[in-house]
């Protein structure tokens, strides 16, 4: 061990009714490092660190805090021992202002009433010394989320904490609020202090870390030196094989245009006009993707191509004829197929099984029916194809999808939606948690896709995921389109402010 280490979790196990969610785990802290603990989605990455703050008692395995070693902790331990944990849902009291929120539980007292005036004065230094700006005068449920994380950051300093974990804190983040977070980050670090970054992207873990710890389904598998590490390597460390996430971009002749959106004006549940006049042309061969922090008219925009949602204003062109609000089924027809955002509510049956699911839209068609009788053998035959292609998983035709994981789930529909005949595919959110493995299969079905001369319209919310496949990028931000890029002009600084509307207000 290095001298310099503080904390060291070893032997940790941790059972929970339907999974080991760690096996045999370690991870060590140093003084003054800012540590980043990656892994996929249920990888364990927030169960070692609870186990650390206390919050689950683990079954076995040592937790050693300086010289003392302990069982278990428990959250006023850890707390007391100068740990503190920003967690992934935020837990502040939206009817508090953000310095009640900070001292709740801690209030200096001058004789029985609070001395807000000395909480004020210590809080402020914080914000000073660490670059956390925030209002404190302001309730909670009024100010956006990248301040209510300093908020819990400074919650937590103002605890005692020298050593801060944080649980997948871009998540939320646009890149600009990233790279505030990372030079707050920066600053406690120079001032000592240690942090765990839980997260996924790794590129944000390349950048901002010294040592990084990867898991995979509950174990520990190594700790490296970001200098000794490629993200290629901690990719493959993650899934436990090769992976590959890009797209090979091609600079081709941008020629047919396949569909076009003119001048629309949409509604959604609570706006009138939630887009409010967004034009855009898709051309054949071509990946178009959609940027934006989510809210932003993306998901009224799927809609209202698809036929789902009513187009108030505008039109919308596929294959020269018009198909505004017409309904879906027809639209479908006419050349357009759909990834649907929300995949339990649209996407798929939950009651049918993965064959079933995969010919829901065909299955009365050739060749899958002929006057009127199924061909089993046929849709036996091409799910059995799919799942060896797609590497679905249980490989096992029958299945009822409710059974499979949300990656695998997702894995049938876009194996269904890229079957048959259609010039444009809309994909909304697809790998939106989703494991790594599947979305590189996803990724290739896209591009793929694109291979074959077909327009794909890509909305995504994961800017690394716009980058690594768009061949242009759109960016959508309050119900308008505030830049298209080429894909090799892009940066996320340039996109993220599009994304914020800055772009827009400096012109106007
Ligand atoms: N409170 C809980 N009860 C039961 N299972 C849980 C609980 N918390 C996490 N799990 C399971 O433990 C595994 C690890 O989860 P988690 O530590 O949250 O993973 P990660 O943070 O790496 O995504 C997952 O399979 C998850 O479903
Ligand atoms: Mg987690």
């Amino acid at each position: 061990m290095n001298d310099n280490t503080i904390i060291e979790m070893s032997g940790i196990n941790k059972q929970f009714p339907l999974v080991k969610a760690i096996d045999d785990g370690k991870f060590d802290l140093r003084a003054g490092e800012i540590h980043s603990l990656i892994g996929e989605n249920g990888a364990g990455k927030s169960t070692m660190m609870k186990i650390l703050y206390g919050v689950y008692a683990p079954d076995s395995g040592d937790i050693r805090v300086g010289d003392s070693h302990y069982k278990t902790m428990d959250t006023k331990k850890a707390i007391e021992l100068g740990i503190g944990m920003v967690h992934q849902e935020f837990m502040l009291a939206e009817g508090l202002t953000v310095l009640e929120n900070i001292i709740l539980g801690s209030e200096p007292k001058k004789g029985s009433r609070i001395d807000f005036a000395k909480a004020r004065e210590k809080v402020e230094t914080y914000s000073r010394d660490y670059g956390l700006e925030i209002d404190l005068n302001k309730k909670v449920i009024d100010i956006p989320v990248g301040e209510a994380q300093r908020v819990e950051i400074i919650k937590t300093l103002y605890r005692g904490a020298k050593i801060l974990i944080l649980d997948e804190p871009t998540a939320v983040l646009t890149p600009q609020e990233t790279v505030n977070l990372f030079k707050i980050l920066n600053a406690l670090k120079e001032d000592g202090k240690s942090v765990v970054f839980i997260s996924h992207k790794l590129n944000e873990v390349m950048e901002i870390s010294d040592r990084i710890t990867v898991m995979r389904h509950g174990k520990y598998i190594d700790t490296a030196n970001k200098e000794d590490v490629s993200i290629p390597q901690l990719a493959q460390m993650m899934v436990g094989r090769k992976v590959f996430l890009g797209a090979e971009k091609r600079s081709h002749e941008i020629t047919d245009t396949v569909l076009s959106v003119k001048d629309i004006y949409v509604p959604s549940e609570r706006e009138h006009s939630k887009i409010r006049g967004i034009s855009l042309n898709i051309h054949k061969g071509e990946i178009l993707g959609i940027a934006g922090i989510d809210g932003n008219g993306q998901k009224e925009l799927a809609e209202a191509v698809s036929g789902l949602r009513k187009v108030e204003r505008g039109a919308v062109v596929l294959n020269g004829k018009e198909i505004q609000n017409m309904n879906p089924q027809k639209i479908r027809m006419a050349g357009l197929s759909y990834i649907p955002e929300d995949r339990n509510v649209r996407g798929m049956n939950k009651s049918f099984s993965i064959k079933e699911n995969l010919v829901a839209d065909c299955f009365y068609k050739k060749p899958y029916s002929s006057r009127g009788v199924l061909n089993r053998k046929k849709i036996d035959n091409y799910a059995a194809d799919v799942i060896k292609k797609y590497d679905i998983r249980p490989a096992d035709t029958d299945i009822c999808i409710a059974n499979l994981s949300g990656g695998n789930a997702q894995k049938v529909i876009c194996a269904r939606e890229i079957d048959g005949d259609f010039d444009v595919l809309i994909a909304a959110q697809p790998t939106r948690g989703v494991d790594i493995g599947s979305i590189e299969v996803i990724r290739k079905i896209l591009t793929e896709t694109r291979d074959k001369g077909k327009a794909v319209l890509l909305i995504s919310a994961d800017l690394d995921e716009i980058l690594a496949l768009s061949d242009r990028i759109a960016v959508i931000y309050e119900g308008r389109i505030t830049g298209v890029l080429k894909a090799d002009e892009a940066t996320d600084i340039k996109l993220g402010l599009l994304m914020t509307g800055e772009e827009i207000y400096e012109k106007e």
